[in-house]
């Protein structure tokens, strides 16, 4: 039974709202009232809890975004302006843009056509000497391909990084995202599946970084040893100011509550357009789940066969809204520009949708969106 508050019906159906529960509010005005506003204790136990659920050995460093949360793995990663990094061309800019900083090459891989994920065929003919890692994103809280990811940065000693922004408490055979890479980076951002405002968590495999990810969130000071008073008083490597704040982890912690039900619900979505979708004009890209992956979906994307915008415009007339979210990277000059060996990306740029998944819609909302598409545009 959805417990979520139900929508203003004037709001038609959007494609995204925020999820807040009450009990945020009580969490941010104890905040408010503390010492600890900016990084203190509320930090530390968002973090405890997050790994308590999600990711078992693995650590978990709560930052101020997912993008600062992947520039803090490509440093940890050792990604140099030397290097190659093969990344996902079908994404958020904030999957890429972070390479930029550091100066790597960024080298895109194309995508799987049925999971709109990184093409593990096309990040195998990418790989090269230069190669330091390789990033994939779990598109829309459909898990990649991690067994074959990690077997082949085994092969070739690379680093993996996952991009999880969309994908908490999906799983890869039973083991959550977050655990499934070296590194691997969620989004809190406002309309994420758990949001703290904006925020974002790292988690490392090898706990021997934890440390060094400490310092690099905290300018290269060893925050702990400075609040102790037994600081050296020195900085030896260029950190950032990357911290979550109190403030955004009370919100993450109300969020916590509730997020077992949240990922039910949204799998439960995914479902109901499974059932409900008939069209043969349509194909869904990923599924619930398989015997390989479950998924908790942030994102519901279907295929059409041609004319996206006039089925965009009858949803819209109809009070749906729908859109395309993420686009190719490599359409941005500053991300290269156009590369002419993705042909899955160039068959579907055209053909993706993205209608509305997001727990304060109901089945019935579905049911009507899946009858306007069903209908035929
Ligand atoms: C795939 C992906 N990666 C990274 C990010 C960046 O996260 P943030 O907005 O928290 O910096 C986002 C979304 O915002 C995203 O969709």
């Amino acid at each position: 039974m959805n417990e979520f508050p139900l929508l203003d019906p004037s709001d038609g159906i959007p494609l995204f709202y925020p999820y807040v529960p009450a009990e945020a509010i009580a969490e941010v005005t104890d905040t408010l009232s503390g010492r600890w506003i900016g990084q203190g204790p509320k930090v530390d136990l968002f973090e405890k809890q997050f790994e308590d659920m999600f990711l078992g050995q693995h650590k978990a460093l709560a930052v101020g975004s997912g993008t600062d949360a992947l520039h803090l793995a490509y440093l940890l990663a050792n990604v140099t302006a030397d290097d190659e990094v093969i990344v996902p061309v079908f994404t958020c800019t904030a999957t890429n843009i972070p390479l930029l900083y550091i100066g790597a090459k960024i080298v895109f891989a194309d995508i799987d056509p049925d999971t709109m994920n990184i093409s593990i065929p096309d990040v195998e003919r990418k790989i090269t000497p230069k190669t330091k890692a390789i990033v994939c994103v779990d598109y829309g809280g459909v898990p990649c391909d991690y067994d074959a990811l990690n077997h082949l940065c085994k092969k070739h000693g690379l680093k993996l990084i996952s991009d999880a922004a969309h994908s908490i408490g999906s799983k890869y055979k039973g083991q959550f995202s977050g655990t499934c890479a070296d590194f691997t980076i969620f989004s809190f951002q406002a309309i994420k599946t758990l949001t703290t405002g904006d925020g974002g968590m790292l988690t490392i495999r090898d706990p021997s970084l934890i440390e060094k990810a400490k310092r690099l969130r905290w300018f290269g000071i060893d925050r702990s040893a400075k609040q102790g008073g037994i600081w050296e008083n020195d900085i030896i490597e260029v950190g950032y100011k990357y911290q979550m704040t109190d403030i955004a982890a009370g919100i993450g912690l109300a969020g916590l509550k509730h997020i077992r039900e949240v990922i039910r619900y949204r799998n439960e979505l995914f479902q109901h357009y499974e059932a409900k979708l008939t069209s043969s004009r349509v194909k869904l890209i990923g599924q619930s789940s398989t015997s390989d992956y479950f998924t908790c979906a942030w994102l519901l994307t279907i295929i059409v066969d041609q004319d996206r915008v006039a089925l965009m415009k009858k949803l819209r007339e109809n009070g749906v809204e729908s859109g395309q979210v993420h686009y190719r990277n490599d359409r941005y000059s500053i991300l290269g520009g156009r590369c002419k060996d993705l042909p899955h990306m160039d068959e579907l740029e055209d053909r993706y949708l993205v209608l509305p998944l997001h727990p304060r819609i109901r089945l019935s909302d579905i049911e009507k969106i899946c009858g306007l598409i069903n209908e035929g545009w």
